[in-house]
């Protein structure tokens, strides 16, 4: 029986990076995790041996730093890496852009250079649907325009895709897919991982269920005036376990794959879409709890709709969303509880 194969998880502590550890150790690999906890927290790393009934290899660590990025490749014979370590708030994003810059692509350049320098062609970088902007037709496709940046944390994924593309084309030895996620939502069905509630949550989800568990005085749905049936906006909620399980299909097809050199992109989305009014009230159903809202402006910079077309993850990658909706909002709410005890 080989030894299973040690990949590197940076930003792994994270929410998306934690789940995805769970998942490749199911798979049948030995997942290392690079973070500098800067939005996480230790709690993760037990909620992780919880799971798995064993530690998880973990390195508290900036992406940034080379020096320590090839200590950990050389001590844990790193064979492939899954790149999630970035800042992500889109709001924070536009009042400190030389920070974000300098950290999101930072970290992928110093990785794909210390991959280069230890012979690690394999890596799967964490993108998003926000490279599609506000698309003309939906669902969007991977060959759907990426339309300028909206904002920088939006720019800093499009320029990880760009580099990567560079750095293929170069004929440079990097075998290389992102993923362009939609809206990760839900938790691991144990509640012993999930999306930490570190300050006022940005997203939707998280602000529902600590509105209904009493953490928030109400929810605020912004605007109901958009072209959609109901009035707000649309967007493809996906089960974290799904996203995260789109990560070991990523990888398992490169390591298939014979070419030494290689860049794709993938969608991995549910490909149907849902408006923040169908999320309140099929969380109500599924929590049995009302939820205090009200209709309040606009927010900038949102887009009407967009969700995925996600076929050619599904032809390529033999993978498809499986959790249905409401699945991932039942886990998100045993999560609240569970954290909130
Ligand atoms: C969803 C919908 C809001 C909160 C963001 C990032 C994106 C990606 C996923 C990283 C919108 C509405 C929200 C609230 C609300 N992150 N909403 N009241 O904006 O689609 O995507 O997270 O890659 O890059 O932009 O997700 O959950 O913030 O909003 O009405 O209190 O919920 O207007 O229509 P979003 P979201």
């Amino acid at each position: 029986m080989a030894s299973p194969q040690s990949i590197l998880v940076t930003g792994g502590a994270g929410f998306i990076g934690s789940h995805t550890v769970v998942a490749l150790a199911e798979a049948g690999y030995r997942p290392v995790i690079l973070d500098d906890f800067s939005n996480s927290q230790q709690r993760v790393l037990d909620g992780l041996r919880q799971i798995l009934g064993h530690e998880v290899p973990c390195y508290v660590q900036d992406c940034n730093d080379r020096a320590a990025l090839l200590d950990v490749f050389q001590r844990e014979n790193i064979r492939g890496v899954i790149h999630f370590a970035a800042f992500k708030a889109v709001g924070e994003s536009m009042q400190e852009p030389l920070r974000y810059y300098r950290n999101n692509l930072g970290s992928m350049i110093a990785l794909l250079e210390i991959m280069h320098e230890t012979g690690v062609s394999d890596l799967i970088f964490s993108s998003s649907c926000t490279v599609y902007g506000e698309p003309a037709t939906l669902p969007v496709t991977e060959t759907s325009p990426v339309l300028p940046a909206t904002s920088v944390y939006g720019n800093t994924k499009q320029i990880g895709e760009e580099i990567l593309r560079d750095v293929v084309a170069a004929g440079k030895p990097l075998r290389a897919i992102s993923l362009r996620y939609f809206n990760p939502i839900g938790a691991h069905p144990s509640a012993q991982i999930g999306e930490l509630p570190l300050g006022t949550p940005n997203n939707l989800v998280p602000f529902i269920t600590q509105t209904a568990a009493g953490l928030r005085g109400q929810l605020t749905i912004f605007g109901d005036d958009y072209p959609t049936p109901d009035g707000t906006c649309i967007r493809d909620y996906i089960h974290v376990m799904d996203l995260a399980e789109a990560h070991v299909a990523a990888l398992q097809a490169l390591q298939k794959n014979t070419a030494a050199s290689h860049y794709d992109e993938f969608n991995v989305g549910t490909g149907r879409g849902a408006s923040v009014l169908e999320i309140v009230r099929a969380f109500e159903e599924v929590s049995g709890q009302t939820l205090n809202f009200r209709i309040g402006p606009r927010r900038s910079g949102d887009v009407v709709a967009v969700y995925a077309d996600a076929t050619k993850s599904r032809e390529q990658l033999g993978w498809t969303a499986k959790r249905p909706l409401r699945e991932a909002l039942a886990d998100a709410w045993r999560w609240e509880l569970a954290i909130g005890r």
